[in-house]
């Protein structure tokens, strides 16, 4: 069915991402606590409220940047009379995709673009978000084919990653887990289920000796 894996792709490695980063965390508890203590949103969170908390919706594009969950070229073959693409003749019947995860590491995302930063989205300058967020849009994909559930996908994402990190990630790291341990735990709690799926042995792998 469309849009289940990629969105829990997305949420599990957005997820490891902000708790295995403690200076993002903090940041992220700071804002949800102070949303739940002044009663700005609701619980659980309405989708127009989560965008109104900046850094939730700077870790949310940090971690489709970091990690887009579709990693195909998603190949289209060009017209048999041939096409251009910024002054390169392509011969008719070429297969032409593009490597997303390479997008995503361009120079218009700053110096260091392979680091999970989600301060980069918090900046003034206007021109360069723009070109930021069209980047980080061919994630979805392009043209006539574009992912259709864009809309969904974000308002899924960002209701998860505050409801998961709000009930659950944020008491364990305060009850003294390590991140390896929230991780496992938290992926459980997303999925609702209690065994251990290829997913979280592959994370076992990243965090090796913390699980
Ligand atoms: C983070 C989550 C998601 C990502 C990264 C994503 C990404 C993509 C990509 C790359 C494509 C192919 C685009 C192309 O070939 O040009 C696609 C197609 C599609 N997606 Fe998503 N998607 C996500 C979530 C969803 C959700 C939640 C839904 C539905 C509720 C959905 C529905 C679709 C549909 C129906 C297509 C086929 C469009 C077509 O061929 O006309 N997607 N998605």
């Amino acid at each position: 069915m469309a849009g289940s894996d990629t969105t829990a792709t997305a949420v599990q490695s957005t997820l490891l991402a902000i708790i295995s980063n403690p200076p993002v965390y903090g940041k992220l508890w700071a804002e949800i606590d102070t949303a739940v203590a002044h009663s700005l949103v609701s619980l659980p969170i309405q989708n127009n409220e989560a965008a109104r908390l900046r850094y939730l919706s700077a870790c949310v594009l940090e971690g489709l940047r970091k990690h887009p969950p579709v990693a195909q070229l998603r190949e289209r073959m060009a017209p048999p009379e041939g096409d251009y693409i910024h002054g390169f003749r392509i011969p008719g019947g070429t297969c032409i995709g593009f490597n997303t995860w390479g997008l995503q590491m361009n120079k218009i995302f700053g110096e260091d673009p392979a680091i999970f930063r989600p301060e980069r989205w918090l900046i003034d300058d206007v021109e360069c978000l723009s070109s930021m967020h069209r980047t980080l849009d061919l994630v979805f994909g392009h043209g006539s084919t574009r992912c259709l559930g864009t809309p969904i996908a974000m308002t899924e994402l960002n209701k998860i990653i505050f409801e998961v990190c709000h009930h659950f990630v944020r008491p364990a790291i305060g009850r003294g887990w390590t991140d390896g341990e929230v991780a496992l735990k938290a992926l459980r709690h997303h999925d609702n289920r209690s065994t251990a799926t290829p997913k979280e042995y592959l994370l076992r792998d990243l965090l090796p000796g913390r699980l």
